[in-house]
């Protein structure tokens, strides 16, 4: 199956962006390692970063017909972005929510998502190895549907 790792604004700081919060790892080594797991399980893995909201807008839109699942970690547009969730509906493509964080511990603006209510699932708080416990999900998900 063909996966999309998505990451929101601010995520290309990842290993200089306050650290004590987001950890070390960059997010070259995240789409790095993420693409060889992906491959392992048998499937390919694109990944998009951008800061800006009309771009991954643009980019969910692309992945119509084309990719059969999204681990997403929308930043900042988590707790703002109706545009972003209509994208994800709009497409009907299945995906599951990451935060490196644990946005239920920090302010009470982080409490609330967009995103959660029409996830799969939703990781939060355990930093990068989030997003490979969201990819063996997404396998399992795949592979119940048969992709
Ligand atoms: C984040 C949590 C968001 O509240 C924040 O705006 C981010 C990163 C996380 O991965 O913990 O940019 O999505």
């Amino acid at each position: 199956s063909h996966l999309l790792l998505l990451n929101g604004p601010n995520l290309n700081l990842l290993g200089t962006r306050e650290p004590e919060v987001y950890g070390a790892t960059t997010l070259a080594e995240i789409e790095a390692d993420m693409a060889q797991r992906a491959q392992a399980l048998g499937h390919r893995l694109s990944s998009f970063q951008s800061n800006h909201e009309g771009a991954l807008v643009d980019r969910v839109q692309e992945a119509r017909g084309d990719v059969d699942f999204i681990l997403l970690n929308p930043g900042a547009f988590t707790h703002t972005s109706v545009a972003l969730r209509d994208a994800l509906l709009g497409v009907a493509i299945p995906f599951i929510e990451v935060h490196l964080s644990n946005v239920y511990s920090r302010e009470s603006f982080r409490h609330h998502s967009y995103f959660t209510d029409i996830a799969v699932g939703a990781i939060v708080g355990l930093g990068p190895i989030g997003y490979g416990l969201a990819l063996h999900a997404a396998d399992q998900q795949l592979t119940k549907k048969g992709k």
